[in-house]
């Protein structure tokens, strides 16, 4: 690090409990996309944050299916618990969430309104049943065209702790642009 270079910080959203892992139904004690961005944060060693909504999902997955395809068909922007850090200094924050209904869940919206991402890099990255990012990252590239959207990386839910040789080889983007500047 760079004297006076701000650290990147890792924001995510996960959902532990039921859900489906290589089409067959598990209860996960940690979510994947928690998983995945520890592994990130601790390549980087820097802090994340996860999203909360203020009203949990249920710990069921079908119940978690009617209402986030609710969410998405009425753009119902789920209520978050305030962090405990102001994202205003960081110019990279890496954004991770698990693919919902072939794009990204609400709460993702709910985090990134309350920033001004003018000039802000992020770096997405999801977990998945199949679908990779979906329409993921152009719907972020078209909701936030101020923020300068990465090249992302997308991790199979069921192949989420074998993921450090990805992350590395992810990371090399990251540290290219980083030379860069
Ligand atoms: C509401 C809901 C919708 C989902 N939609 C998709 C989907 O469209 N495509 C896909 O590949 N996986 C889908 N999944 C599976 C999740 O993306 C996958 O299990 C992910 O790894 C879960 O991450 P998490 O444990 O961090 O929440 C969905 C899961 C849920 C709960």
């Amino acid at each position: 690090m760079r004297e006076g270079e701000a650290m990147p910080v890792v924001v995510y959203f996960s959902r532990a409990q039921e859900n489906l892992v290589d089409g067959s139904m598990q209860n996960l004690v940690t979510g994947n996309t928690q998983c995945l961005a520890e592994k990130i944060a601790c390549q980087l060693n820097c802090s994340t944050y996860a999203l909360e909504p203020v009203a949990p999902y249920p710990r069921r997955y079908k119940e978690t299916l009617i209402r986030a395809e609710l969410e998405k068909g009425k753009q119902l922007l789920p209520e978050i618990k305030a962090l405990p850090h102001d994202f205003s200094d960081e110019s990279v924050i890496f954004l991770g969430f698990p693919t919902w209904w072939s794009s990204y869940p609400l709460v993702i919206d709910s985090f990134l309104k309350q920033l001004l991402l003018t000039e802000k890099q992020l770096y997405p990255f999801c977990t998945h049943e199949g679908s990779g990012f979906g329409e993921s990252l152009i719907v972020l590239k078209k909701r936030y065209p101020t923020a300068c959207v990465k090249v992302g990386l997308p991790v199979r839910g069921s192949r989420v702790m074998k993921a450090d040789e990805a992350v590395k080889n992810w990371l090399r983007h990251y540290y290219c642009e980083k030379e860069r500047k």
